[in-house]
């Protein structure tokens, strides 16, 4: 570090500069990423509140009223009016809460929680950090929790089963309403990972998309993972964990004592946290209103049926499964995928790699330009690989 500060403007350009080599949003070229670019307004008041913490909540009682009502505007869209919960840094943290209060509630010795071989990593991370045994199970035929598969994992040790309402490989959508009932049974905590799913799936719903149970309308769901920092165009970080009420967010509530606001109960992992995320959501859940999140999703399904259509014309290309959300599974019997990934990170798109597919979303920001030139790319790459058996050697 220098011993002299620079003055601003110097600082501003070797930005603008430096960051100038980044992905942007606006390019279209990211095509395999769940995050958004924010709305305007909420970069406005993100801006505007930035000093906002929340880990002080004494201090700032008008941004936690803010937030109770965020969670209950959210619930609401979950079967759910009066869930408790918070908004907390991404799905990751959300998770990680979510098992943390199983095993409070579960209190058995060497827990592990049964998870579909299609959830996200921070399962596994939480797992470890928790020291909960994770135990993964196949899924059916149409990518989503085997439920014969799960009652076979259950032992005494379980604690938890966890469901996918939107999975980060292919947006599949779990049976919740099966799990419910296993949970039920078998007296476990059910997490619903809707992280990306829960700003879509209410609205697929509206549009008149068959949309089964996914939300606490299953009595069998005690908390669900929703993130606006993904499809609810919120800046990050903003993830949301909505327990299904007071006593289960209890379980993990620490007493903080010194603060300048007075004493606080804490039920996240950080300390300090962004309030102006809270102002950002709220302002965004106000002003675009249901109505608004209908139109996006509305969009982004067409440019996404339309990239699914088009992706099976291809000779050599196909789609892992018909797309249940703005997200599609690019896959090859004849080509090796991550040969197509590299032809297309080659040509300047941010796809995302999985075992067997490659992952495109169709983000708010992506537009149809942008999907015709990802396509014309694709049809390129697939010719130049000839779509043959001998381009897998
Ligand atoms: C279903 C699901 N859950 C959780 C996460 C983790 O979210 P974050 O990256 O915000 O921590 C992701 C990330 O993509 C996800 O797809």
């Amino acid at each position: 570090m220098q011993k002299k500060g620079l003055p601003q403007k110097r600082i501003l350009e070797e930005l603008e500069q430096r960051l100038a080599k980044d992905f942007t949003y606006e390019s279209g070229r990211i095509i395999g990423s769940m995050c958004s670019n924010p709305h305007p307004l909420a970069r406005k008041v993100y801006a505007r509140y930035l000093e906002k913490n929340l880990g002080d909540v004494g201090l700032f009682p008008a941004v936690s009223e803010l937030e109770t009502e965020t969670i209950q505007m959210i619930g609401s869209l979950l079967s759910n009016p009066n869930p408790s919960g918070h908004i907390i840094t991404g799905g990751t943290e959300a998770n990680i809460l979510a098992l943390w209060a199983a095993k409070k509630s579960g209190k058995k010795t060497n827990p592990e929680v049964i998870l579909p071989a299609s959830a996200h990593c921070s399962f596994d991370k939480a797992g470890d950090l928790l020291d909960i045994k994770t135990i993964r199970v196949g899924l059916d035929r149409n990518f989503q929790a085997d439920i014969d598969a799960v009652k076979d994992a259950i032992t005494p040790h379980t604690i938890a089963l966890v469901g996918v309402a939107g999975s980060t490989g292919l947006g599949t959508v779990d049976p919740i309403e099966s799990l419910s009932e296993v949970a039920l049974d078998n007296d476990l905590y059910l997490h619903v990972d809707a992280a990306f799913g829960g700003f879509v799936l209410p609205f697929l719903k509206e549009l008149g998309y068959e949309v089964s149970v996914f939300d606490f309308e299953a009595p069998g769901v005690s908390s669900m993972t929703v993130d606006p920092h993904k499809m609810g165009l919120a800046p990050i970080p903003a993830g949301g964990i909505l327990f299904r009420n007071k006593k289960i967010r209890e379980l993990i509530s620490w007493n903080v004592s010194y603060l300048a606001g007075g004493e606080a109960k804490h039920a996240s992992i950080v300390g300090t946290r962004s309030g102006a995320s809270v102002v950002a959501v709220w302002s965004l859940l106000k002003h675009l209103g249901k109505n608004g999140y209908k139109q996006i999703v509305k969009r982004c399904m067409k440019l996404t049926c339309k990239l699914a259509d088009e992706i099976q014309d291809i000779e050599g290309l196909e789609i892992m499964a018909k797309p249940t959300m703005n997200i599609v599974g690019l896959t090859s019997h004849t080509m090796d995928i991550k040969r197509v990934a590299e032809g297309l990170r080659s040509k300047g798109w941010a796809v995302a790699l999985f075992p067997r597919h490659i992952r495109v979303v169709i983000m708010p920001y992506v537009q149809e330009t942008h999907v015709n030139r990802f396509l014309e790319d694709l049809r390129s790459i697939a010719h130049e690989k000839g779509g043959r058996k001998e381009a897998l050697s």
